[in-house]
């Protein structure tokens, strides 16, 4: 289905694998409107932590290639040798990847007075991403947020071009996208009461 209202696509978007996107490619301009869009979300102080970084196709496979080689590891074996070759096949296929981070200078004045802004900043970073997910989503296009380490490879920042070293700046997601066919199916949550305390329950 193509969920065309707010409450279709919270139920029906579903994370989608690159693995499972069809050949298709994505509008990449049409990702950089909804990332524009998406940036209207909640956030305290204004700060705007959010970055983004739209990947071209030869640094989408050079993430592809830096996540193999971290999946092969150190010491390979015969068996993480081939998941490597596999993750870097998939993840350096892909037709889109958007890396996301949070940028929070550590030694400004408001962090240094309030340090929870840090994990305030980082709320608002992912009420981007899942606007992010749903405008794409209504869009048809697929995504899936990753937070597969390949961020701790020494040539991650290089390859991706982000300019402010850790802690300041971190990767939040990265978010795989592409067109699928496959129909979305909804996702049988918990009972409600087992999360919810509702003193409105009549
Ligand atoms: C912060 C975050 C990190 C995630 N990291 C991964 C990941 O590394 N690998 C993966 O397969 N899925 C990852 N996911 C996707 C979840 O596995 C997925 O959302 C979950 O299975 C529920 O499926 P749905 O998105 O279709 O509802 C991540 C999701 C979030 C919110």
């Amino acid at each position: 289905m193509k969920a065309s209202n707010l409450t279709e696509l919270i139920r029906y978007r579903r994370t989608v694998a690159p693995k499972n996107y069809t050949e298709e490619n994505p509008d990449h301009d049409l990702v950089a409107e909804c990332i524009d869009l998406a940036r209207n979300a909640p956030n305290h102080h204004r700060t705007e932590p959010c970055r983004f970084y739209l990947l071209d196709e030869k640094r989408i496979r050079e993430v592809g290639r830096l996540f193999g080689e971290q999946v092969r590891g150190s010491e390979p074996t015969p068996e993480s040798i081939a998941r490597g070759e596999k993750k870097t096949k998939e993840w350096g296929g892909a037709p889109g990847l958007l890396v996301v981070t949070q940028y929070t200078d550590r030694a400004c004045t408001l962090v240094r007075n309030k340090p929870e802004v840090i994990k305030e900043d980082y709320a608002t970073c992912c009420c981007i991403v899942q606007n992010l997910l749903l405008l794409l989503e209504e869009q048809g296009i697929a995504t899936k947020w990753s937070t597969g380490p390949v961020w701790e490879h020494p040539e991650f920042r290089d390859v991706v071009g982000i300019p402010n070293s850790p802690p300041d700046e971190e990767v939040v997601a990265l978010l795989f996208y592409g067109m699928s066919g496959s129909p979305k199916a909804v996702r049988e949550l918990s009972g409600l009461e087992k999360t919810l305390v509702n003193y409105r329950a009549g």
